[in-house]
């Protein structure tokens, strides 16, 4: 006999709770970044936790994680719910693992009531979304997609120096109860449940966003390489000093991308001299650029304006660039039948929601290349994250898992086509 399905409110507090103590930092973050031990040991727990309540564990060659609960007519393609287990090197503990939480509660819901849906339903927790530890990110949903493969990020170095081909084969054996296959299979659509990540839930008091669209990144690298000397004995002129350089570059950047235009964003997040001694001037300085807008033709023009400012800022400290490119997401609008069904369902649960574009990148995006995709965000303190202070209320958090349940019962239970 079957029943309504409820999300288990302690249950999932609890399980969020489990998974934080995995990669804990003193500061009450998680650092679980992709293919370490940490990252290991959540995709284990999960595993475990998905066998003992009879689901099937499945993993592909790029270790996405997924676990299975049955449908009716097994021939049909599942509907993929989840999100990722990975975390920056001080992340919190809601980005990523909420929605993998989120959606694991919802399995288990289904089973506590009985619920035999039409199709199968999927978790998955994507490999690599952060792009932290090895670069890109978003390397599972993008091999999922068929955007990349494994063997072209093989040889990729760890910010550890761990080979990426490695760190994936021991994550691979580390999980034996996982059934192999084929990466990339079909499937129906996919919900994704995720941390807002900025201001805008809390400051309006709306407990769910509903995804319409994520804007587009691009990562580029830059080298600035000059002449390595001696710091007390090279005079002004007979330096080539790649440090003044990019701290020109980058002064330029900050001070031109974004006043220009409010959605603009232009981030250094990583910057390393060689050989980074404090009496040598460097050989060579290494900096990131993380740029985003929602619009591709501007994000192509920042691209360019940083490529071409980047080369005059070289060209005036004496200095060589070399710019490439990491990492290249066009902006992605989500399928309208899917953000409807989301708010349907936040009208029957009488919760209030707002359409939104995310500004952070998901997982989601690749998957939308495949099959009707839409997000579902909840509201996070202070719009903080990607740091360990991130924080979601109990509430919300139980709101934005029965707005999935309910999702999954209008897109799994009665086989809805969108
Ligand atoms: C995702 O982690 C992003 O940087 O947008
Ligand atoms: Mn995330
Ligand atoms: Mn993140």
């Amino acid at each position: 006999m079957s029943k309504q399905p409820e999300v288990d409110a302690d249950r999932l507090l609890a399980s969020v709770a489990d998974f934080a103590t995995i990669g804990a930092t003193p500061a009450g973050g998680v650092n679980r970044q992709a293919l370490s031990l940490e990252d290991r040991a959540a995709r284990r727990l999960l595993a475990e936790r998905a066998l003992a309540r009879g689901f099937t564990v499945f993993q592909d060659d790029i270790a996405n994680l997924f676990i299975r609960r049955e449908g009716r007519a097994t021939a049909l393609p599942p509907l993929l719910i989840g999100s990722h287990l990975d975390s920056q090197p001080t992340g919190g503990r809601f980005d990523g693992a909420l929605g993998t939480l989120s959606a694991f509660e919802v399995l288990e819901a289904l089973a506590d009531a009985g619920i035999e849906t039409e199709r199968a339903v999927e978790v998955v927790a994507f490999t690599n979304e952060e792009g932290s530890r090895y670069s890109p990110g978003c390397m599972g949903s993008m091999a999922f997609a068929g955007v990349g493969t494994t063997s072209d990020w093989a040889s990729t170095l760890a910010t550890d120096g761990a080979q990426l081909a490695d760190e994936l084969a021991t994550t691979l054996a580390a999980l034996p109860e996982a059934v192999v296959r084929p990466i990339g299979h079909a499937i129906s659509a996919f919900v994704e449940l995720h941390i807002e990540q900025g201001p805008i839930l809390e400051q309006e008091d709306v407990p769910i966003g509903v995804v319409t669209a994520v804007q587009g990144t691009k990562w580029l690298e830059v080298v600035f390489s000059g002449v390595a000397a001696h710091a007390g004995t090279t005079p002004l002129e007979f330096r080539k000093d790649p440090m003044s350089a990019a701290a020109a570059a980058i002064a330029s950047l900050q001070s031109s991308v974004m006043p220009a235009d409010p959605e603009a964003r232009l981030t250094v997040g990583r910057i390393a001299a060689e050989p980074g001694s404090i009496n040598v001037i460097p050989r060579s300085v290494t900096f990131t650029v993380d740029i985003r807008h929602p619009d591709a033709a501007t994000l192509a023009a920042i691209d360019q304006q940083v490529r071409e400012e980047c080369t005059a800022v070289g060209a005036r400290w004496n200095c060589d660039v070399t710019i490439s490119q990491r990492v290249d997401m066009t902006p992605g609008r989500f399928s309208p039948s899917m953000t409807e069904t989301i708010e349907e369902a936040c009208n029957a649960l009488g919760l209030k929601s707002r359409q939104m574009v995310s500004g952070a990148f998901h997982d989601a995006l690749f998957v939308s290349r495949l099959a009707p995709t839409a997000m579902i965000f909840v509201p996070c303190r202070n719009g903080i994250s990607h740091n360990e202070a991130e924080f979601v209320t109990d509430t919300h958090m139980i709101s934005g898992a029965r707005v999935l349940l309910k999702v999954v019962e209008s897109l799994a239970i009665i086989g809805q086509t969108v």
